[in-house]
């Protein structure tokens, strides 16, 4: 396939489907303005009934734990602070597409968002740990790190399943996969133009397109190889599947790089464990709750 082609149509497609929901882009843009109050927040957030009703949920959830109901989103949005709505609104929303589509044999939206998910909440983690930056960046950067992979699945079904099928008959990982079967064309590249489409910020266009190979990037390797370790912690841990469970040889040096002794990644799994239980009530609602931790 010419990239080129695949390029457009996914530009199209992106502004047919509108998969990042407007409320997202709404809220980005109010929460970059310093000027934006709680009230300013609250009121994009209650355009949308399903988003305030999730965020109350969360904020009166017992991960919480604030002693007395909260029972409007001005509030909540104060008590939680900028940097939680921002991760929050990206979780919601961003998946809520995916749940829509078709299912294919090899791939479990759950488990996907598990993977996604837990890559979001391990780079936090990890960044907490380091004392880098706003730990919120890299919860976003983890949470979307693999979502290239869900315009392949949206927009070349065809070509997924033969992806899904190769990694299992040829035992290569999903990116080996994806460049034999669409012609050097992967998911970090497809995640990246999405993110553009979106008009993300740079340093998590960059995450997206190089968590294959944090040392591609000079500028920002310091924060991409922490959404790399994200990735193949949760591949080691098996919280989720994200389309193969291989992991980078580049994994055990960026583990030492930044101190990811087994005694830290055990103190990380606790945390990891007790957000996927919290968030996949928010996600899928009353829905039959599938997700796995390890398995
Ligand atoms: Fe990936
Ligand atoms: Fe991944």
């Amino acid at each position: 396939m010419d990239n080129l082609i695949i390029r457009a149509k996914i530009r199209q497609n992106l502004k047919n489907v509108g998969t990042l929901p407007s409320i997202v882009s709404n809220l980005i843009k109010v929460l970059n303005n310093p000027r934006s109050s709680a009230r300013d927040i609250a009121r994009v957030i209650s355009m949308d009934p399903g988003l305030s009703a999730r965020l109350l949920r969360l904020v009166n959830s017992a991960y919480y734990g604030f002693r007395t109901e909260v029972l409007d989103v001005q509030k909540a949005v104060g008590l939680v602070g900028f940097n939680v709505i921002r991760s929050f609104t990206f979780c919601v929303t961003v998946f809520d597409s995916l749940f829509n589509l078709q299912g294919l044999p090899g791939f479990n939206k759950e488990d996907f968002w598990t993977h996604s998910f837990g890559s979001g909440v391990v780079a936090r983690s990890i960044a907490s740990m380091l004392r880098m930056g706003n730990p919120e960046d890299y919860f976003i950067a983890g949470l979307l790190h693999d979502i290239g992979k869900v315009f392949i699945l949206q927009f070349f079904n065809t070509s997924f399943l033969k992806i899904a099928q190769s990694t299992v008959k040829e035992d290569i990982s999903f990116i080996q996969a994806e460049r034999q079967v669409m012609g050097n064309l992967d998911h970090t590249l497809i995640g990246r133009w999405a993110m553009e489409e979106w008009g993300l910020p740079e340093l998590l266009n960059r995450s997206v397109q190089f968590h294959h190979d944090p040392y591609q990037d000079e500028k920002f390797y310091s924060f991409v190889r922490i959404v790399t370790l994200a990735d193949n912690y949760c591949k080691e841990k098996r919280i989720g599947f994200g389309g193969d469970q291989i992991l980078s040889h580049q994994y055990e040096t960026l583990s030492r790089e930044v101190g990811l002794t087994p005694a830290v990644k055990d103190r990380i799994q606790q945390q990891v464990q007790q957000e996927i239980v919290m968030y996949s009530k928010l996600i899928f609602n009353n829905k039959k709750n599938r997700i796995t931790v390890n398995g």
